[in-house]
């Protein structure tokens, strides 16, 4: 069942204060918590996460600033959790995300933008496993 997808709230949002917002909105939209955890990428970490867009320009900061400081990690459950989620936090930049979506709301720049939602199934997999190689996700 591709019911699943991967969630972080980013260093920005943590640093912030809007961990109890941004949970706010992931609840109410109607995703149930699988896994949650606060935590740090190591650097080495973060360049195996974010390996897909190590060709990038942006590459370099996106791993230092992912590797900043703590973030909170987290597998949802809902019916389309990978393309409700993605609606539910808006585009990469914000001032492009829609009005009332998570981006628009806590983040400010399309580098630190306070969320990040897997783009597929596998992805949602992928990093889900990466951070909770405990959990069952099938
Ligand atoms: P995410 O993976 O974090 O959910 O974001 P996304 O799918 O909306 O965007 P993606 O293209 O996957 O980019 C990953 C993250 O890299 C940073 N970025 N910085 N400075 C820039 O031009 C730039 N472009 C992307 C953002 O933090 C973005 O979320
Ligand atoms: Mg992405």
């Amino acid at each position: 069942m591709e019911n699943i997808t991967f969630m972080m709230i980013k260093p920005d949002a943590v640093e912030n204060g809007f961990i109890g917002n941004i949970i706010e909105k992931v609840t109410s939209a109607g995703f149930k918590f699988k896994a949650l955890k606060l935590t740090q990428l190591s650097k080495k970490n973060a360049e195996k996460f974010y390996k897909i867009h190590k060709d990038k320009l942006f590459y370099e900061d996106l791993v230092k600033f992912i590797s900043r400081s703590p973030i909170l990690v987290a597998v949802l459950e809902k019916e389309n959790a990978v393309s409700d989620f993605r609606t539910l936090i808006g585009a990469t930049n914000p001032n492009d995300a829609a009005e009332g979506t998570i981006r628009r709301l806590y983040a400010k720049s399309v580098g630190e933008n306070a969320v990040h939602g897997s783009d597929s199934h596998e992805n949602a997999l992928i990093e889900s496993s990466f951070h909770f190689a405990s959990v069952d996700l099938y």
